[in-house]
């Protein structure tokens, strides 16, 4: 079974699809941290964000250690994953290890749960239940403020809702997989909706199965 769970930078994704994996015990893979992986690299070789043939060459050259490095939830990592996942050459390096993830989930789990932008839309285009996971733009602010201020680093509010929002733009307008919801997909605004609110509304989704 496959779980699809899209949606904009800090909607709530990570935590539902976290909780929902735990739940059913398959496998989780956060899709968002293979494109912060690849800003990484492509920052710490001095390339630049723009040359989709370098960060191409990133992609294909990632390994586990990048995808436990503590600066990949920083807020500059974040912005630059943006920039080069626009690259449709980068995109197609990223999608055969998707695929397999979602195919094979490690670990024999019985199902999977990965959670990104273009999941339902592109990656796993025949999950078992999508889901499109929404918040107001200054309501995911506020969360990702919080974090951040949990993780040490010191932004203003301003700061944090005017990256957002250049970022949902930039996710939503680009050319290759553009941040959309699939036509089947289940939307899930947690505006109002606190984690567990968030999560049982998740599960009664889960729950009644493939069609909205
Ligand atoms: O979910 P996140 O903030 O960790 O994602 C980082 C960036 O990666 C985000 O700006 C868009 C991109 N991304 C993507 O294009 N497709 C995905 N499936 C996941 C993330």
């Amino acid at each position: 079974m496959i779980i699809a769970v899209d949606g904009p930078v800090a909607a709530g994704k990570g935590t539902l699809a976290r909780r929902l994996a735990e739940h059913f015990g398959f496998a989780y893979l956060d899709t968002g941290s293979l494109y912060r992986a690849v800003a990484l690299r492509v920052l710490r070789a001095g390339q630049s964000p723009e040359d989709g043939a370098a960060a191409a060459a990133q992609a294909a050259a990632i390994e586990p250690a990048d995808l436990a490095d503590p600066r990949l939830r920083d807020e500059a990592t974040g912005g630059v994953s943006s920039l080069v996942s626009s690259h449709p050459e980068v995109r197609a390096r990223l999608l055969a290890y998707q695929r397999e993830f979602a195919a094979r989930p490690p670990s024999g789990a019985a199902g999977a749960v990965l959670d990104g932008r273009d999941i339902g839309a592109v990656v796993c285009p025949d999950a078992d239940v999508k889901l499109f996971v929404t918040a107001s733009a200054e309501q995911r602010a506020r969360r990702r403020h919080a974090e951040l201020l949990e993780r040490g680093e010191a932004v203003a509010f301003d700061t944090v809702l005017a990256d957002l929002r250049d970022r949902d733009e930039r996710d939503r307008s680009r050319a290759a997989s553009p941040l959309k919801p699939a036509a089947d997909a289940h939307l899930l605004d947690t505006t109002n909706l606190d984690i567990e609110a968030a999560f049982q509304a998740a599960l009664t989704i889960v729950a009644g199965g493939k069609a909205p």
